[in-house]
């Protein structure tokens, strides 16, 4: 049988495409009415990303609606805390809750030996997705980027500055070292799971790495997602890893050269120039405004088109610059697609 074409897959190795590959991040969410009454079947949030059947469910949902060409596994980079028995909870408008963890005496309450029933159970995700997606649709597996993951799991909750995670950094930086750590090995493991499970494409969501000074940057950001790029590629060379340092700015372009990721995904602050610049050097996805879609209309369609006449020839993916929000309406996100389907067509 000849090897289906995939287009996010073929745009990543190199193949450029007139019309860009075009999924979102948070695809599978609120917004959907579908989804709404899943997550409301499935009990909490965590027990609907542990609930394989459901799990799968809600990924295939913007699929059926959309045609997306990519798939992402419905999870959460909190399932690695989790599963490494740091205790989680996601209440009602509050979003996530953990036991903070503060020092390095503490991080002996992990334990990366106690983590595979839980991935096991993502795992079984990604196989059921591999078996029900159209052949032709790319499946995303991912996590968090050590960096991102600690902020959480130091601060116990989001924070708007991630400042507990970076006290640590600079008070201890040989304590918070060994988190980063630890959490750059189970996260190979991880991802390495998924792929083994069917995942054709990895991406690595570093939501906070825009927190930290050029130096931090390099130490907490560049070299563990460079450390988790050259294992993976070591076990699995053909798979592409997206990298999301969102809120890098000027410091994308040195991301993408010193971690080896095949492809680089921009926050909506990323100016086109730099996006197209970025462009000749690796495979660029993104950004438009996720604010966009609550507006919809002749706003949606110009940006749009602006963006993919500045990204025209270049390897490049169509998304948003951060998830959809859930007070986006469905019918923008459908106007959104097919506009970009559309293209020149
Ligand atoms: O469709 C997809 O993109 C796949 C699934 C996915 C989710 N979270 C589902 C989710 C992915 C890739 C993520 C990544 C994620 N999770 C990130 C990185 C990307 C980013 O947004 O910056 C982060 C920081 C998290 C942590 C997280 N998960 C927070 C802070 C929250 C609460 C805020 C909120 O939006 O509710 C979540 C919950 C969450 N993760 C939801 C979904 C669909 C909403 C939960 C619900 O249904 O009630």
């Amino acid at each position: 049988m000849p090897k289906p074409v995939r287009k996010l897959l073929a745009t990543l190795e190199g193949t450029p495409d007139p019309i860009p590959p075009v999924w979102f991040m948070r695809q599978a969410g609120r917004y959907l009415p579908e989804y709404r009454e899943v997550r409301a079947k499935a009990g909490g949030f965590l027990d609907l990303c542990y609930n394989p059947a459901l799990a799968a469910e809600v990924t295939l949902q913007p699929i059926r609606r959309y045609g997306f060409d990519a798939a992402i596994l419905f999870a959460d980079i909190l399932l690695v805390p989790d599963a490494l028995g740091q205790p989680l909870g996601f209440h009602e408008g509050e979003g996530p809750r953990l036991a903070p963890i503060r020092s390095a005496p503490e991080l002996a309450s992990l334990k990366p030996s106690a983590t595979q029933a839980k991935f096991g159970r993502v795992f079984e995700t990604v196989a059921r997705l591999r078996q029900d997606l159209p052949n032709a649709t790319t499946l995303i597996g991912f996590c968090g980027a050590p960096w991102t993951v600690a902020t959480y799991m130091v601060a116990g909750s989001g924070s708007s500055d991630q400042a507990d995670a970076r006290a640590w950094a600079y008070g201890d930086p040989g304590g918070f070292g060994q988190l980063i750590d630890l959490l750059t090995d189970v996260s190979v493991d991880y991802l390495s799971g998924q792929v083994q499970a069917g995942a054709d494409v990895l991406q690595i969501f570093d939501s906070w790495a825009g927190s930290l000074p050029d130096d931090q940057f390099e130490r907490w950001v560049i070299a563990p997602t460079r450390r988790m790029v050259e294992a993976l590629r070591k076990k699995h060379p053909l798979v592409p890893i997206i990298g999301f340092p969102r809120g890098a700015g000027a410091m994308t372009a040195r991301f993408v050269e010193a971690t080896g990721v095949q492809g680089v995904s921009c926050d909506t602050s990323m100016p086109l120039a730099a996006m197209a610049d970025l462009g000749r050097k690796t495979c660029v996805q993104g950004n438009l405004d996720p604010l966009l879609l609550v507006a919809g209309g002749e706003p949606l369609e110009e940006r749009t088109r602006e963006i993919l006449e500045r990204m025209e020839g270049k390897r490049f993916v169509f998304n948003l610059g951060h998830g959809i929000v859930p007070e986006a309406p469905p019918e923008h996100v459908a106007q959104l697609v097919e506009l970009v389907k559309g293209w020149r067509g």
